[in-house]
């Protein structure tokens, strides 16, 4: 796992941008991206639209799959995932929309929409790049503490602690769904590159575990310590609980030549 402490959040937003599009480049136009919402990957997509808009950045024919969508919002709802991928990735990387795909929290057949999702991934041969969040409990997507590492794309319960983590979107606590679509640990996994990002106080203790803990399924992020290509970008709030800081700002600041992030 490579981890890159960085002085605030902006900052985390220009690393984690400068990372991923380094891997978009090295695909091409028709990179895969796997995205998040939350407001941790923000700032990075602003960085990634100001490239796509120079042309820095080619994303012209890109596919795009968001990690989760609640279940119970009505199709349309400003908060659904679906709507908020649109408002922050799809309109501003200028992404095609008939190319940006959600697991359908709105199907009839809610059971039948993983394994479809599922199908979609693999079909468009894989996500090249996920980009990823991290919930104040330790969760990615919407895998909460004790999702199973090797879990694929389901229905699960949200944990009352992300309800409450996620009610500052909504009007109230009631309000918040208490079910969701989310890929799963094991769908992540299968990313080929995978960047967290994480900035604030309120992350400290989870990337202190996800990052040094053990790999344990009550801290469901801890399953990336088994990926081949995972960047964590923190600021120093997120990073005041990590003992090896010294050792990841040593290693970030010597960096050989053709690893280093032009930013
Ligand atoms: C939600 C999303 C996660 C995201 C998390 C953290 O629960 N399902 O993908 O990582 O929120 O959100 P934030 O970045 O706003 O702290």
């Amino acid at each position: 796992m490579e981890v890159i402490i960085c002085p605030n959040a902006e900052r985390v937003g220009q690393i984690g941008a400068a990372k991923v599009a380094r891997i978009a480049s090295a695909i091409g136009p028709g990179v895969v991206l796997g995205v998040a919402t939350g407001s941790s990957p923000l700032a990075a997509y602003a960085a990634l639209a100001d490239m796509a808009r120079s042309g820095e950045l080619d994303l012209s024919e890109a596919s795009a799959f968001a990690l989760d969508e609640y279940i119970g919002l009505p199709l349309g709802h400003p908060e659904s995932y679906r709507e908020v991928i649109r408002r922050t990735v799809t309109e501003p990387l200028g992404l095609d929309p008939s190319r940006v795909h959600c697991p359908n929290g709105f199907a009839d057949d809610l059971q039948a929409a993983g394994p479809a999702y599922e199908d979609l991934i693999r079909a468009a041969g894989g996500v090249d790049v996920q980009i990823l969040g991290v919930g104040s409990n330790g969760h990615v997507g919407f895998n909460e503490p004790t999702s199973s590492l090797s879990s694929r794309t389901r229905v699960k319960t949200l944990a009352d602690r992300t309800r409450r983590d996620n009610q500052r979107f909504f009007a109230s606590l009631d309000e918040v769904p208490h079910h969701c679509l989310t890929q799963g640990l094991g769908t992540i996994m299968d990313a080929h590159n995978v960047v967290l990002m994480a900035s604030g106080a309120a992350k400290a203790k989870a990337i202190a575990a996800i990052v040094e803990g053990p790999i344990t399924a009550v801290w469901p992020g801890s399953v990336l310590q088994l990926h081949q290509h995972a960047t964590v970008v923190l600021d120093e709030d997120a990073a005041a609980c990590l003992a090896m800081t010294d050792y990841y700002k040593t290693t970030y600041a010597h960096l050989p030549d053709w690893q280093r992030l032009d930013v």
